[in-house]
């Protein structure tokens, strides 16, 4: 028999499973071709300006001028990434320098998350994350990819627009001690609810008389109450804890979205045995992390005055998203809780149904799970948006 006739005709990649098309992509296309001129995306996680804008930030653009006038060399870095820049964020994230804290630079905060969750998976296979329900939809697929089950704990109780804490802690007596909680650090997508400081020392108390390990995601530093007190609660945590994973995004609050610039570290007394893990994971992973963004996040940073516009900036956009969501909350009472809740996003309680004649009546775009960016809105655009939404409520 020739060989040939014993090679099957199908193809390679037949037994793939086929995956669902990411939704909020889909919604992209669908606004674009959509003529109606009041028609609305509330859809993609991005900042906007007043004029529905999502600009680069002054004091990035001026730091990549400087990067195109004076970097002499693109050679390569080490896995580990731009470490002045690693330095000068934890300044910002932590407020106050460790020996106990050991960072990377990764590729935003989705490779921060993974190569965490890469280290969980190399030295606690059998470690459940825990995360709360509902929450960024990648969270889960990151985890599972690593190889790491995933359960789900009560968190956000849409009927009430409010966290359910009750049940949340109920569900996390199920954990068993070396399991990791998720943590959104501030301004929770999709729901906006953050914890109270109060919840949160009951969480880390929780951590430490259960043996789990926190793992923070702070993907929205400075876009809830300010710099220093959206991470209050996690630094806070951080220095009452023996352990702890904290994955970090500089891609919203310097507005860098593309150009993928986070960072990783691990709290432990074991920093030298953590890092050269990390690093041995990121060489495999990404080798290294892209330069770009990181050395613009860098440049800011290591400069008082565009350290200071940066600051000033997003001073600017945190105070037009919660004037928004006065404005919207004060629309109508159903809606109140938005205006306690932090960050770009709410939970507005509606079906796939409601979202989807939203879209087609009114042409107000939202992610299928009834997922708001309230900066997609702008004041002259709450009424017809509160009167399109008020059957649904
Ligand atoms: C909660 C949360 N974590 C992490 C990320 C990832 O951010 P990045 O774009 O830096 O990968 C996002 C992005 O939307 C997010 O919402």
């Amino acid at each position: 028999m020739l060989m040939r006739e014993l090679v099957e005709e199908r193809s390679f990649f037949g037994d793939l499973t086929v995956q669902p098309a990411d939704g909020l992509l889909g919604l992209i296309g669908l606004y674009r071709a959509d003529e109606r001129p009041g028609k609305l995306d509330l859809g993609v996680g991005v900042f906007r300006d007043d004029l529905g804008a999502t600009p680069v930030m002054r004091a990035v653009k001026a730091a990549e001028a400087t990067l195109l006038r004076d970097q002499a060399t693109k050679s390569y870095l080490g896995a580990e990434g731009d470490a002045r820049f690693v330095e000068l964020l934890a300044d910002v994230a932590f407020g106050a320098g460790s020996d106990r804290l050991t960072g990377v630079q990764t590729p935003g905060g989705t490779g921060a998350l993974r190569l965490g969750a890469e280290l969980i998976a190399h030295s606690r296979h059998d470690a459940t994350i825990w995360i709360g329900a509902p929450t960024w939809p990648n969270h889960a697929p990151i985890f599972r990819e690593a190889g790491l089950p995933v359960q789900t704990h009560r968190f956000f109780d849409v009927a009430n627009a409010g966290i359910d804490f009750e049940g949340m802690m109920e569900d996390l007596e199920r954990t068993r001690p070396g399991d990791v909680l998720l943590l959104h650090g501030c301004c929770h997508n999709p729901t906006g609810a953050d914890f109270t400081a109060e919840q949160w020392r009951q969480i880390g108390r929780l951590c430490e008389s259960r043996g789990l390990l926190p793992f923070i995601d702070l993907a929205y530093q400075g876009l809830g109450d300010g710099l220093d007190a959206d991470a209050a609660a996690m630094r806070e945590m951080v220095r009452d804890v023996p352990e702890a994973v904290i994955a970090y995004s500089c891609d919203k609050n310097f507005g860098l979205y593309r150009e993928r610039v986070g960072a990783l570290w691990v709290q432990s007394d074991e920093t030298a045995l953590v890092r050269g893990n990390m690093l041995a994971l990121a060489r495999s992973l990404w080798s290294m992390p892209p330069d770009h963004g990181a050395a613009v996040v860098r440049l800011v940073l290591d400069d008082p005055a565009l350290r200071a516009d940066w600051a000033a900036e997003l001073d600017g956009m945190r105070a037009r998203i919660n004037r928004l969501r006065a404005a919207l909350a004060a629309c109508d009472p159903r809606l109140a809780p938005i205006s306690g809740q932090r960050g770009m996003f709410a939970l507005l309680p509606l079906g796939p149904d409601a979202v989807d004649r939203l879209r087609r009546d009114h042409g107000i775009y939202m992610a299928g799970n009834g997922r708001i960016n309230i900066a997609g809105l702008t004041m002259d655009s709450i009424p017809a948006f509160v009167a399109g939404l008020a059957p649904y409520l």
